[in-house]
C-alpha cells in the first residue's frame, strides 16, 4: 500500500476553515470559543491577506489538512513573535508532522525578523502533551500566572530566543 506523502504550504484556501475547525475540535483540548478564534484567525486572512498579521503553515496528505500552525508579529514589539496555534489530527501524533510544522514556522518568522517566538499554554493537565512538545522543541518557560485561565490553571508562556537584541547606544 502506497501512502501519499506529507506536503507542506503556506497559503490558505477557504476550505481551510473548516479543515481548521475539524483539527482543533477533535483535540479536545478547547472550548466553543476557542474553536471559533481558531477558525476566525483563518477568515481574517483570508479577509485581509498577510495584512491580517496571521501566517499558516498547513500540512496535507492528498485533499486533508493533518495539520497546522499559526503565527505573527505581536504589536507593539520589535521583533516577538507568537505562535497562536499548533494542531495535528490524532492519527498523525507522533508521527514528526508537528516538529516539521514547528520548523518551517520558525524559519518563516526567523525570515519575517523574529528575534523572539513566544507560546501561551495552559498548566492544566490536558496540555502536559504539548508543554513537553514545546521543552523538546527548545522552548523554555518564561513566565507563569497562577489561577489566570481559572482556579488551578495557570498560563504557561514559553519562549524561544532566535537572536539577542542588541540595546540601541
Ligand atoms: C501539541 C501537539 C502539536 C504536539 O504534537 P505531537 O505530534 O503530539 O508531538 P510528539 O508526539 O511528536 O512529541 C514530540 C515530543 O514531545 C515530548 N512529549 C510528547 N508527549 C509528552 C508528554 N506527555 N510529556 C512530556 N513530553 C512529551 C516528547 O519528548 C517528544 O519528543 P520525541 O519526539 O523526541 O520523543 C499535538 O499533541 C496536538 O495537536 N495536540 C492538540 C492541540 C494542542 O494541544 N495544541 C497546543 C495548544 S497550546
Amino acid at each position: 500500500m502506497q501512502t501519499d506523502p506529507i506536503v507542506y504550504r503556506s497559503d490558505v484556501c477557504t476550505a481551510d476553515a473548516e479543515a481548521v475547525r475539524r483539527i482543533v475540535a477533535a483535540s479536545g483540548c478547547f472550548s466553543a470559543s476557542e474553536i471559533d478564534i481558531a477558525v476566525e484567525l483563518v477568515d481574517e486572512r483570508l479577509g485581509k491577506g498577510l495584512r491580517s498579521g496571521y501566517h499558516f503553515v498547513f500540512a496535507q496528505r492528498a485533499e486533508a489538512v493533518v495539520g497546522y500552525t499559526c503565527f505573527g508579529p505581536i504589536p507593539c514589539t520589535e521583533s516577538g513573535f507568537d505562535l497562536y496555534w499548533i494542531a495535528v489530527d490524532l492519527g498523525m501524533q507522533g508521527s514528526g508532522v508537528s516538529r516539521e510544522l514547528l520548523r518551517r514556522s520558525e524559519t518563516q518568522m526567523r525570515e519575517l525578523g523574529a528575534t523572539q517566538i513566544y507560546i501561551d499554554t495552559s498548566s492544566r493537565g490536558h496540555y502536559d502533551r504539548a508543554r513537553g512538545f514545546y521543552t523538546s522543541c527548545g522552548y523554555r518557560i518564561a513566565a507563569e500566572f497562577p489561577d489566570f485561565y481559572g482556579p488551578d490553571d495557570a498560563k504557561v508562556v514559553y519562549v524561544k530566543t532566535l537572536a539577542t537584541l542588541i540595546p540601541p547606544p
